[in-house]
């Protein structure tokens, strides 16, 4: 059958019930006034809109699962969203620019003209887009304890969101990690809640005066516990943390996890993205005490909602029950990869059958527009074309060049550190020494990330050999066996995690790989040797650490690896702190500061100085 467009339905509709209202979108009506207050634009809008346009303002769909481009004007997406490495064609500012303004043309084709939002991950940086800026991550920037520097990366991050036409970021996560082997790990600040609570100021960074140019919207994530989850290798038979069960007290919960959110709510954040997550038992996804009872109402949340991938989905195999307990739990938009024609109509349905109240509908939708109406996405819906130099701009390496000294924390220094420019040989070892996809991690260019030379930016080794002078003379062998390890005066051993995100990241155990380890024996039997760690989390290394002359963690560092060096070699001095307890092994594991009995490597805080 000819599906009708969706203004002669809409039209159709109107003049069958004899409310021939025009519906006509003359400039003069309250809601395209920009002079008029937020809330009296979002009440004339919303007395305009059918439970159609209502049901779409609701609905987020996939750049990649968009197939029939009328589809964008037929349902009227509230948003699409790029799911991580979801690029077009074109990586490039302009490409991003022309696909999103396509989109939005198509999106204002329907009567009441309510502009598109659309959705990122730009949790490093702009992650998804070829040149960008690529930050430190959370929990390298937990490590510096300095919240005026990540407000600055969150203005950075901003801009170069906002030069490709994207308003709204899903960052930051503000989730607690507890427990190391977590794939997440590298997303928090730290173990405790005082670092998340702190930065915070990234959403001031990244929303600045909503609306202004180069602004974009926060989503504070993954709401709530999601670092919380016990190890459960129970049901799958699987191993896994993510997206799993906090059996926690409520105590616990306000205690460990909320303090963040009560931080971004103060500051304004746009959205909160619910986690896959459950609290004992309950799905967060479904979990009215949480959603509305105490971020609504106890915590006096007025952004929106937004479920995670897919999340609904995950409540039960029966998509209408899906639908009905996710938007009366306090959901608000429905991030829906997958099927949005089957959301959509399920969500229509289950309204027109009284399970769904449409008050709880007035109430998403208006907290949707409140936030487009604040953005002034309606009287510039489309891209600032004018601040494409901003990606990876020198100004923001720079930035980022500073975030990656004031991540990297000293455990370890036998008077080898700052090492001097010109030590007459050096050698380079390990995995992560010369490898910006590794030094990168996660949510880099694709959802998983991936090593080699995937961005423009400067390796560790490269920032080593920039640094040294003229007649120094660096060597680079990722694994040397004993004979390449000889006649040199240092090594430096650059040893890690290869890239990963979310539950590919859970880990059994935390011991270095086969390869690094044997090239910390070899160059540090042969050496004076200083080891650094690329990761998103503490590695167990206890056994290695006594041959190790110093110490270095240097977190997931991103594309600008000169940082390290500037460290290294004394141009500046150390002042990270770690956020996250180093264990002595496995057995400690999951292990937090405030533990009974607590007994790390190096504990939570613990950073040396030169
Ligand atoms: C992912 C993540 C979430 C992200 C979303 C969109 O599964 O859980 O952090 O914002 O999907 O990419």
């Amino acid at each position: 059958m000819l599906r009708k467009s969706r203004a002669t339905r809409m039209l159709t509709a109107l003049l069958l019930t004899g409310a021939v209202s025009t519906q006509a979108q003359s400039q003069d009506a309250p809601y395209l006034n920009p002079k008029l207050p937020v809330e009296e634009r979002v009440k004339d809008l919303l007395s305009r809109m059918s439970l159609e346009d209502k049901v779409g303002q609701m609905t987020q769909a996939e750049r990649g699962n968009i197939k029939n481009l009328d589809d964008v004007s037929y349902y009227a997406f509230g948003s699409i969203l790029s799911g991580g490495g979801s690029v077009p064609a074109d990586n490039s500012p302009e490409g991003w620019a022309n696909m999103i303004d396509m989109y939005q043309r198509e999106t204002l084709k329907a009567p009441l003209k309510i502009p598109m939002l659309y959705g990122i991950d730009a949790v490093h940086g702009h992650n998804n887009v070829y040149g960008a800026t690529i930050f430190p991550h959370n929990i390298g920037l937990g490590a510096t304890r300095n919240p005026e520097l990540v407000k600055k990366i969150g203005e950075a991050t901003a801009k170069e969101v906002y030069a490709t036409g994207i308003r709204w970021n899903f960052a930051p996560c503000v989730c607690i990690a507890r427990d190391e082997r977590w794939g997440r790990t590298y997303e928090s600040y730290g173990e405790d809640p005082e670092i998340a609570t702190m930065m915070t100021s990234i959403i001031d960074g990244m929303q600045g005066n909503l609306g202004q140019p180069g602004t974009v919207l926060a989503t504070a994530k993954h709401f709530v516990a999601d670092g919380g989850t016990a190890l459960d290798s129970s049901t799958t038979g699987n191993y896994s943390l993510d997206q799993g069960d906090s059996r926690i007290s409520e105590e616990e919960l306000r205690k460990i996890h909320l303090p963040p959110y009560k931080a971004a709510i103060e500051k304004g954040v746009g959205s909160i993205m619910a986690s896959f997550s459950s609290w004992n038992g309950v799905k967060l996804h479904g979990h009215k005490y949480l959603l509305t009872d105490l971020l609504k109402g106890e915590l006096g949340f007025k952004g929106f909602v937004i479920s995670d991938w897919a999340g609904i989905d995950q409540i039960s195999n029966d998509p209408a029950k899906n639908v009905r307990e996710a938007i009366n739990a306090g959901i608000d938009m429905v991030m829906e990869p997958n099927n949005y024609p089957r959301f959509y109509n399920t969500l229509l349905s289950e309204v027109e059958k009284g399970n769904i109240p449409m008050s709880r509908i007035d109430d998403a939708v208006s907290r949707i527009l409140t936030q487009k109406f604040k953005l002034g996405l309606f009287e510039n819906p489309f891209t600032d074309r004018s601040y494409f130099n901003q990606l990876g701009s020198q100004e923001h390496r720079d930035l980022a060049r500073q975030a990656v000294r004031e991540s990297l924390v000293l455990l370890k220094n036998e008077q080898v550190l700052p090492i001097k420019k010109d030590t007459a040989k050096i050698l380079v070892a390990g995995s992560n020494a010369d490898d910006i996809g590794n030094q990168s991690g996660g949510w880099t260019m694709t959802w998983q990330g991936g090593s080699g030379k995937i961005i423009p930016g400067t390796s560790i080794l490269e920032g080593i050999q920039k640094t040294v002078s003229s007649t120094s003379k660096v060597d680079y062998v990722k694994w040397p066996d004993p004979d390449q390890a000889k006649g040199y005066d240092l090594g430096i051993v650059v040893v890690g995690e290869r890239p990963y995100a979310e539950g590919q990241g859970d880990r059994e155990n935390l011991v270095l790989g086969d390869g690094d380890r044997r090239a910390i024996d070899n160059v540090c039997s042969a050496m004076k040797c200083v080891v650094v760690v690329v990761s998103g989390r503490p590695q167990i290394l206890t056994d290695q650490l006594p041959k190790m002359n110093a110490l270095v963690a240097a977190w997931l560092p991103g594309s600008e690896g000169q940082g390290v060096a500037d460290v290294l070699f004394g141009d500046f001095n150390f002042s990270g702190k770690l956020p996250i307890t180093w264990p002595k092994s496995m057995d400690q594991v999951p292990i937090n500061v405030g533990d009974a009995n607590y007994d790390p490597l190096f504990a939570y805080g613990y950073g040396l100085k030169y």
